[in-house]
Parts: C-alpha cells; structure tokens; sequence
C-alpha cells in the first residue's frame, strides 16, 4: 500500500488504488464487459485506450481478443505497474503503455480501430471533454469506433458536480445522458449503443465481482486498518450513497 499519499487529500482513485482497489470505473467489470460484446474486437484489431492505468481492460482484450493495444497513463507508478503485469502476462508484443498525458495526443501519429476511454472524461471540464474528444475522433481509423465508460447525472447537475468533486477532490464533472450524446455529436460522433447503470464502485456486491472476494477481502482490511484511509473512503461512499437515485454510470458505443 501506498505510505506516502496524503489520503485527506489526494484524489479519490489514487486513495482507492492505495486500498488496494484496481478496477476504477463506475460501473466496473460488468459494464466494460458490455462495451466489449458491443466492440467485437477481431484479432490484430487496434486499440488505443487512454488512461490505461494498471493496463487491466488492455490486458484483458489483448488475452481474449488477440488485439493489439497502446495505453496512454500519466501517473509513472502505475505506467510501471501495469507494464509489469504485461511483461508477466506475456503480451509485451502487443500491449505498450506510453507514459502520457491524454492532451497530448497529437504525439501518436497513428490512427486506431477502437478509441477505449474510462473513468476519465468525467474529470475533465466542458473544454477539457471537447479537446480529448476531438482527439479521439481524430485518431480513429474511417469507420473506428470510440467506447465509453463514464458517469451520469440525471438532474441537479451542477450541486451534484459540486458535492462530487469535494469528495473525490478532482473535478467530477458527469453529464446527463442527452449531453453526453450532445459532446460527442460535437466532434462528429454518434452514439450507437448506450447502457446505464447504478454507480457501484464502492458497493460491496460490485467490488467483489471487480475485485474478487480475497482482493475485497483484502481492500476491506486495508480500509478498516487505517483510520485516515477509512475515513476518507467511508466519505466518498457516503457521498455515492446519497446521490444513488441520481447518478450511475453510462457506456457507450460511438463512431
Ligand atoms: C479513475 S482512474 C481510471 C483508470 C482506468 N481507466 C480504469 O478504468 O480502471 C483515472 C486514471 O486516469 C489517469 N489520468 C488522469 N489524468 C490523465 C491525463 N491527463 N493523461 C493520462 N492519464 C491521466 C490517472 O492517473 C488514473 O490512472
């Protein structure tokens, strides 16, 4: 676990991760997984997935789909960890991490059969959302198609944002399901396919089909075992919990 991060301070999935949490998303394995039957990969297909974290969606598609995968992360401690478990999982020919921001993806010249973002356009401001989108589009390969996990919002957006951010202290800036489709319609994207759900990152029914029962186990007595690390989590499902009814996660299909 992680001795040095601030947990009163850091952002909510840095303080997660440090629980020992690797799934980060809010609607985790399960509604990836529905992204997955709706991309159906074929084999030496071409993904590039921003903000790849630990690289677990990049080396789980790499396995089952035999696609090859570039991964965009900024954070140097989980560029090397998930280049680690590449290495490991024997993909090191299919599956590259670049250590790097996604504002900058005018760096990578090649375009992609598949743009695969999650947990990540939700922190970016309006302008922010619209910049990486247009990136996106602009790396898609003709008829590419970007895949989404993010959250929603279904009313109250702006106190819902507010109270959001003061908990995972990054922006958390969900949108509702129209203005989803508005930003991606923006930069020339049509959303195909699209799936809501509840917010479960922090339930304990989701985690333990995220995490497994031993790694939930294991994230429980992590929390339990460190009061600044419980307080903090025990805040930010506090705050999940009373926004339940009004926000969840979204996945989408688009090209
Ligand atoms: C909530 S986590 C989601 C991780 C992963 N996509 C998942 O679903 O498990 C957000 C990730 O985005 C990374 N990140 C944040 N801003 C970034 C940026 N500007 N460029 C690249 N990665 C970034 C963080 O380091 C972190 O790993």
């Amino acid at each position: 676990m992680t001795t040095t991060l601030n947990f009163a301070t850091a952002p909510g999935h840095q303080v997660l991760a440090a629980a020992g949490k690797k799934i980060l998303r809010p609607g985790g394995r399960k509604a990836t997984e529905q992204l997955f039957t709706w991309a159906n990969f074929q084999p030496g297909e071409t993904v590039l997935e921003l903000a790849a974290s630990f690289g677990e969606s990049a080396i789980e598609i790499a396995k089952k789909f035999n696609v090859r995968v570039v991964g965009v992360e900024k954070n140097p401690d989980s560029v090397a960890k998930a280049r680690e478990k590449i290495k490991a999982a024997g993909l090191s020919d299919r599956v590259t991490i670049i250590e790097g921001d996604i504002f900058q993806l005018d760096k990578i010249t090649d375009k992609f059969d598949y743009v695969l973002a999650e947990a990540i356009l939700t922190m970016q401001s309006d302008v922010g959302k619209a910049k990486i989108l247009s990136a996106i589009k602009n790396h898609l390969k003709l008829g590419g198609k970007f895949l989404s996990h993010e959250m929603f919002v279904r009313m109250d957006e702006s106190k819902v944002r507010q109270s959001l951010s003061q908990s995972i202290r990054v922006n958390a800036n969900p949108l509702t399901v129209e203005e989803w489709s508005k930003v991606c319609q923006e930069v020339g994207l049509t959303i195909q396919q699209q799936q809501t759900g509840e917010m479960g990152l922090l339930n304990i029914r989701q985690m333990i089909q995220d995490e497994g029962l031993l790694g939930t186990v294991k994230i429980v007595w992590n929390v339990l075992t460190n009061p600044n690390l419980r307080q903090r989590v025990l805040q930010m499902r506090r705050n999940f919990q009373q926004q339940r009814n009004n926000i969840g996660y979204i996945v989408f299909i688009s090209s």
